[in-house]
This record gives structure tokens, C-alpha cells and sequence, in this order.
């Protein structure tokens, strides 16, 4: 048996947003569904298809049926958690959690410009006190991509105004929350929404424009710098930083061109960011769910030993080096999402062994990592995949709701409650 213990005080739970879990959002995404969920009904299978070449290197279309449905690809009433968080809180609880990861859902804040809804910050406010009820640490995000539709309306991130829009809203709820909350992320995946909203075109406002992407940078950079910095005006003892997506990228063979392509890209896709945030942040909550084994110019080489629902690779070791790549910074680390698609639970125990795994090496040598945040608590609305990709250590019945812990979410309950991993060995 190998034991692999973690540092004293570790945060162990899940992740969830507020667009993909609470329900009955009314904001630029759900817009955005209504309008396209025929369409992305019929493309389900091509865009499967592009999107794990693009990501994988391979190509894989195995969708499930209701991916053709063009219901799936409305959030409507999601898992419908905005009414069941205490059940779900209970449940996160009961599987072992000290911290729970969420997200606040701007469009109910501030529908109308400058309106602010008291009753949604008092939900917010409920929903903290309900964590904390259950000794689970609150671990808020202030912005998961979706916003108030007057907001897209006058250009969403890409707006000059964005930042101050932004800092107003967080400042609003940092108000309201700063009694009960000490953890802050500011945005989710920045890099995520420049490349799909701004650059390939996938998701809401679906442009393809590298000038735009390149503003939406700066724009995310700077919001997330405004930010930064009011919140530690009204609430000193805040811990914030941004969950920032990251790739491992490595070369496909020693050619120049090959480590070159797959540098610009490590550092394109993890450290650009950085750079633009400098010194305005107090941890970096890192999200893993990609390699790439780059040719030049960009061409990816994966083995695919495993894949999930989504052929997406799984590949857990690269967070090893990713981690290493990021103690420059000298920032504690929490790593806020690691997860897969895998309806069936199959590769979810493995998958959690071996990150678990790879993050321990990383800790071993000298990296600060301080928490782990399974993505996600719930099965889910996975954006313009809808419903089909199951990502919930606890499955969600898509007709009745029920919750059902699937069995990766017991083991990970051992893990959780004994702060450390314990392997068979042979
Ligand atoms: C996002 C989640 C998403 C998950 C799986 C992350 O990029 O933050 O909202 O569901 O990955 O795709």
C-alpha cells in the first residue's frame, strides 16, 4: 500500500457555476441557446468531431442520442440547484467536502443597468451561510461567463466599459458577502472565452476576430485588476486570484520547430495572463483539463490512451510540470476545476488517482498547492454540448432531478476525509 498524505488544512470539494447548475437563467447564454438550439442539434455530431481533433489530435463522434435533440441544448430549468442547494450542500457534506466552489449568476443581480435586485444578493447571502452551516468553505466566483443581457448588449467583455462594470458588481457582492466569505475568484477561464467567443467562434457572441480576441485580453486583464483591487479595499483578509485554464503542451519530437510551436503555445495559453495580472493576485486557482503533444505549426500528436465522453484526452500527469511551471510566481495554488465527462464512471476513479497523484509530486517538490475542487459537484448544462456530457461526481436524473453519488464519488470521500491517497500496490 502507498500512502500519499497532503499538507495539513487542504481544501477538498467540488466546483459548480451558476448558469450550468441553478436554472432559469435569463442572460446572453440563455438567449443565445433559444436562438441556436437547432442548429446545434444538427452540427452536434461535426462539431464533436472538430472540436477533439482540434484538442486530441483524433477524431471522435460517439454522442449519445439526445445530443440530436435540440431540447439539450436549452439550460431551462438545469438541476434546478437554485431552489435545491441546501439538499445538494447536504450531499457535498456527506461525501466528505470542506469547500464548496460556485458561482454568482450576474443577470440576477443586475438585470437592468444599475438596478440591483435584493432579493437575488440575499439568495447569495443564504447560500454562503448554508456552506458555512455545513463547515463547507465558501469559494465564490464573481464572473462564469454568462451576463446580464444589457450588458452583451453594449458589447460584453469586449466593451470599453467592461472593467468598471465589472468592479461595480463585485463590489456590490463583496459588500454582501465579505462577513462570511474569505476566498474570491474574480473571473473563470479568461483564455477559455477569448478562444471560443472570440476567436474560433463557438459560443456567444460567436465572433472570429484575432483584433477582438487580443482586446478581450486586455479587457479580462484589466476587469480582473479592478477587481483585485476594490475587493481588498472593502474586505482586507480576502484571499483572490483568477481560475485561469491551463494546457500542457509539450513538443512531438525534439525538432526546433516542434518545442518552439508547443513554448509559444505553453506560453500563449498559461502565461500570458499572468504576465498581464502581474502581481495582482493573491493565489492562482489553476484548471486542467488539456495536453497537447504539438508538431509544428500546430498539429497534435496525442496517444488517446484514454478519452472521455467528449474524446477529450485524459491526461493527468501533465499537471505535474504545469504546477512547476507556475511556482515562479510565488503564489499558493488551488487547483479550482479537474474533471471529465464520463456518464458510465469509468475512468473517474482512475482519473482522480492520478491527478491526485500528480499534484502530491508537485508538492513534494517545494509547489504550494493548497486545495483541490473536482469539476463538478452535479452533472450538468455543459455550454453548446447542453446536457449530454455527464462531468457530476453525483449524477442528476434529467426527467425527476434526483441525485444519485456515483461510486468515484465515494472513493473520493476517503480522500477528502483522510487527507490522503491510499494505493493498492501489487
Ligand atoms: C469550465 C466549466 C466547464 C468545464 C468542462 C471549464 O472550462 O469552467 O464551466 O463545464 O470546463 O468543460
Amino acid at each position: 500500500m502507498k500512502r500519499y498524505e497532503f499538507p495539513a488544512e487542504f481544501l477538498w470539494g467540488a466546483a459548480t457555476s451558476s448558469h450550468q447548475v441553478e436554472g432559469n437563467t435569463h442572460n446572453d447564454w440563455s438567449e443565445w441557446e433559444h436562438a441556436k438550439a437547432n442548429q446545434l442539434s444538427k452540427t452536434a455530431r461535426e462539431r464533436l468531431h472538430s472540436e477533439s481533433v482540434a484538442v486530441s489530435g483524433q477524431k471522435h463522434d460517439v454522442i449519445p442520442p439526445e445530443a440530436l435533440t435540440a431540447e439539450n441544448y436549452i439550460s431551462g430549468i438545469a438541476a434546478d440547484h437554485f431552489n435545491r442547494y441546501e439538499e445538494d450542500f447536504d450531499l457535498a457534506k456527506s461525501l466528505g467536502h470542506n469547500t464548496h466552489r460556485f458561482s454568482i449568476e450576474w443577470s440576477r443581480i443586475e438585470p437592468e443597468e444599475g438596478k440591483w435586485n435584493q432579493e437575488a444578493i440575499e439568495h447569495y447571502v443564504q447560500v454562503v451561510a448554508a456552506l458555512r452551516a455545513r463547515g463547507l468553505e465558501p469559494f465564490v466566483t464573481l464572473w462564469h461567463w454568462t451576463m446580464p443581457i444589457w450588458l452583451a448588449k453594449k458589447g460584453g467583455v469586449e466593451s470599453r466599459g467592461f472593467p468598471a462594470y465589472f468592479e461595480r458588481f463585485v463590489r456590490m457582492m463583496v459588500e454582501a458577502l465579505k462577513k462570511d466569505v474569505i476566498y474570491f475568484t474574480t473571473l473563470n477561464e479568461p483564455t477559455s472565452v477569448i478562444v471560443n467567443s472570440y476567436l474560433f467562434g463557438n459560443w456567444p457572441p460567436q465572433k472570429k476576430s484575432l483584433l477582438s480576441a487580443l482586446r478581450v485580453f486586455h479587457r479580462l486583464a484589466g476587469a480582473h485588476k479592478r477587481a483585485y483591487a476594490a475587493i481588498h479595499k472593502l474586505h482586507p483578509a480576502a484571499q483572490v486570484g483568477p481560475a485561469h485554464a491551463v494546457i500542457y503542451s509539450e513538443p512531438h519530437s525534439p525538432r526546433l520547430l516542434d518545442r518552439l510551436s508547443a513554448s509559444f503555445s505553453g506560453f500563449i495559453s498559461n502565461h500570458y495572463f499572468m504576465r498581464l495580472i502581474g502581481n495582482t493576485t493573491d493565489f492562482i486557482g489553476i484548471q486542467y483539463y488539456f495536453h497537447q503533444r504539438i508538431a509544428f505549426p500546430n498539429h497534435i500528436h496525442n496517444e488517446n490512451e484514454r478519452v472521455s465522453d467528449m474524446g477529450w484526452e485524459l491526461y493527468p500527469h501533465g499537471l505535474t510540470p504545469l504546477l512547476i511551471s507556475f511556482q515562479k510566481y510565488g503564489k499558493p495554488i488551488y487547483i479550482t476545476e479537474s474533471g471529465l465527462a464520463d456518464a458510465q464512471d469509468q475512468h473517474r476513479i482512475w482519473y482522480l488517482t492520478e491527478t491526485l497523484k500528480a499534484i502530491h509530486v508537485a508538492i513534494e517538490q517545494g509547489v504550494d498547492v493548497r486545495g483541490y475542487l473536482h469539476w463538478s459537484l452535479l452533472d450538468n448544462f455543459e455550454w453548446d454540448k447542453g446536457f449530454w456530457p455527464h462531468f457530476g461526481l453525483i449524477s442528476v436524473d434529467r426527467t425527476t432531478l434526483k441525485r444519485t453519488p456515483r461510486a468515484s464519488a465515494l472513493y473520493y470521500k476517503t480522500i477528502c476525509e483522510t487527507n490522503q491517497l491510499e494505493e493498492q500496490t501489487p
